[in-house]
């Protein structure tokens, strides 16, 4: 390999990530070029500029901002995805509407089964709205330290509950299903505070089921789930921060939210005791 090589990655978020961090480090960096697989490799892995991969200690431990030089979404790869994917997929391209953009969420409340078949116009639509509001986002906050305004830290909406269920769950969840958990868990969590109605937190249930996605989980329990959220990478020291909605499309940064809140929220998503 030479500088004037190129790395291509061809596959799921995980291969498009070891191939970019593979780039960012060849030689101190060579060209990489995205082919993403996956409905969430394309709206989420593929934007972003951020390369990783996992340590036994952890999830993303080693990596590299790097940005590929084009990143290529071709719909007919996602012919022999599995349902399952598309699905977990989906949950990012939802999440996108629910901090963004209100119109993806009017797509699946006309018709879910159309953005479950990735040969759809309204598929096509949904996943290029979500990618413009992923770029949209990142470039204005590349390395996640906007100190004015939401930035970055908007696209990790329902990831905080999120990541807790995937670790209790050793990693068997994808990534879409315990996202879509976390999202109806951040509206309970807004609606308690008084930020979104129940009309805004029946949404999420709506959405998110029509497309056949979980919106609750009863696994491990809250005190595992509760102290896995105060280690989750993004919660900035000791501080809890949980990205909430104060409505549709509208993001606020909520921190240290009041402990009986947070555990009403979890019971009111199936959470066990
Ligand atoms: N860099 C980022 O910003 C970012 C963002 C989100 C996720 N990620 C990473 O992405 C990974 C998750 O991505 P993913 O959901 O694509 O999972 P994945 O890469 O594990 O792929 C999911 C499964 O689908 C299979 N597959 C991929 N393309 C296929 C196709 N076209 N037809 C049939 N099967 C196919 C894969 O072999 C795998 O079994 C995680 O490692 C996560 O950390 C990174
Ligand atoms: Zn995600």
């Amino acid at each position: 390999v030479t500088r004037s090589d190129a790395v291509i990655g061809l596959g799921g978020g995980a291969t498009t990530d070891l191939a970019g961090f593979l780039a960012a480090t060849m030689l101190r960096g060579i060209s990489y070029l995205s082919i993403p697989t996956t409905v969430l490799g394309m709206a989420d892995a593929a934007v972003g500029g951020k390369t990783g991969i996992n340590l036994p200690e952890g999830k993303n431990l080693v990596g590299a901002f790097y940005e590929p030089r084009g990143v290529l979404c071709d719909l007919d790869l996602l012919d022999t995805l599995p349902d399952k994917e598309i699905r977990s997929g989906l949950g990012e391209i939802l999440k996108a509407g629910f901090i963004a953009d209100p119109h993806i969420l009017d797509l699946a409340e006309q018709d879910p089964s159309k953005l479950l078949d990735t040969g759809s116009d309204e598929f096509a639509d949904a996943l290029t709205r979500a990618i413009g509001i992923k770029a949209e986002v990142v470039s204005a906050d590349l390395r996640e330290n906007s100190t004015t305004g939401v930035g970055r830290e908007a696209l990790n909406y329902g990831h905080t509950l999120g990541h807790a269920i995937e670790k209790a769950e050793g990693y068997t969840w994808p990534h879409g299903y315990a996202v879509s958990v976390g999202m109806v868990f951040a509206a309970e969590v807004a609606c308690r505070l008084g930020l979104i109605g129940p009309d805004v937190v029946a949404r999420h249930r709506t959405v998110l089921e029509s497309v056949g996605l979980p919106v609750s989980y009863a696994g491990a329990p809250w005190e595992t789930i509760r102290a896995t959220m105060s280690v989750d990478k993004k919660a900035r020291g000791s501080h809890l921060r949980l990205v909430l909605l104060d409505g549709i499309g509208r993001v606020r940064v909520v921190k240290d939210v009041d402990e009986e809140i947070l555990r009403r929220s979890f019971m009111a998503v199936g959470g066990a005791q």
